[in-house]
């Protein structure tokens, strides 16, 4: 799609400064570029592509003229504003929650699904960003033989809280070093030097938090089956931006462990890093600013003769892959 006007909704947070980056290092041809935020944010000036923007408030007359529109300022601010959007005519990729599990809202990530960005009415949702990671690096074993079951345990970076939780983490890191008492506002719980269970609200019913579920259906949207059983833990830990993931796959017909290597390898945005003789495997610190998902720590569980139950361990930035890079993608294929 060549997008004659294109807006960033959330252009001063984490994501949106990430979109930024991306839609100059991936030359996305636009004619003109226009910056949405909040009121606080209006009359801000940002650079990009040595031209200087000054970011305007978002409203719903905004939208005017715009064809396509990114949006990453949380999931109110989507419901508010996406309507508005899509009636004068522009075409909203949103990173929020708001509208991933609408029936009428394509949930995409382009190495998985592209063709179901066609059936879109005017909005199209980027997926959760641990659903993005956990699919990327098992999706090519997931084609090649079939998977019943995944057991998946988060290590999830504060970007996913947005800037101000990635700040919280570095002055907790900084109060804490200091012997004094860590500001916490972001998140219930000191992150820095922590690991707790994630923030997003829990359902009493099932006990699972709100990104386990997540994790859940919208990885059955985007497979397009509900067959595959996923049982997640979501964690929180204090690393920046890149979310790590632990991964069981029972597989549905036997593997071998050199057809999995080539299907992880080949996989476009996909890396392998399991370097078992130097004990290296993926890490949030290598991974960030990445846009490939690694992955590495393949093994086959140690009383698996049959070689069905397989272990791995993944990194994808979740700024990147889990956020902008996907939307940006999503916008290319249209
Ligand atoms: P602002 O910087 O003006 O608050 P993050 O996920 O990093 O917290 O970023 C959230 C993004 O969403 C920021 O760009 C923020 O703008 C934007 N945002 C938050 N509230 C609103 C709002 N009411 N209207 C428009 N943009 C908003």
């Amino acid at each position: 799609m060549k997008a004659r006007k294109l807006a960033i909704v959330g252009a001063t947070g984490a994501v949106g400064q990430e979109m930024l980056k991306v839609l100059e290092k991936r030359d996305f041809p636009y004619d003109e570029l226009v910056l949405l935020a909040s009121a606080r944010s209006a009359g801000k000036k940002i650079t990009f592509r040595g031209t200087e923007f000054t970011v305007q408030e978002l409203t719903e007359s905004a939208f005017e003229g715009i064809d396509l529109a990114l949006f990453s300022a949380g999931g109110s601010i989507t419901k508010k504003f996406a309507p508005a959007a899509v009636k004068s005519g522009t075409i909203v990729v949103d990173n929020s929650s708001a509208y991933r599990m609408d029936p009428e809202v394509p949930l995409i990530v382009p190495e998985i699904n592209p063709e179901d960005a066609k059936k879109h009415k005017g909005i199209l949702a980027n997926p959760n960003c641990s659903t993005i990671i956990m699919l990327m690096a098992v999706y090519p074993i997931y084609k090649l033989y079939g998977v019943k079951r995944l057991v998946v345990s988060t290590y999830q970076a504060a970007s996913g809280a947005g800037a101000a939780a990635m700040q919280e983490l570095e002055d907790q890191a900084k109060a804490m070093l200091a012997g004094d008492q860590p500001p916490m506002e972001a998140f219930p719980f000191p992150l820095a030097f922590n690991v707790f269970s994630h923030n997003s609200s829990l359902y009493p019913e099932n006990g699972f938090n709100q990104e386990e579920v997540k994790m859940v259906k919208e990885s059955h949207k985007i497979l397009g089956s509900r067959d595959l059983k996923i049982s997640p833990t979501c964690i929180r830990v204090g690393t920046f931006r890149a979310h790590a993931e632990s991964i069981h796959l029972e597989l549905e017909k036997a593997g071998e462990m050199e057809a999995i290597r080539q299907a992880l390898s080949s996989f476009p945005g996909v890396q392998l890093k399991d370097d078992t003789e130097k004990n290296h495997f993926p890490m949030p610190l290598e991974v960030s600013g990445q846009d490939d998902v690694y992955v590495g720590r393949l093994r086959w569980d140690l009383d698996d003769s049959e070689h069905k139950n397989l272990q791995l361990f993944c990194v994808g930035d979740q700024l990147l892959k889990g956020a902008a890079l996907n939307a940006v993608q999503i916008a290319e294929i249209l």
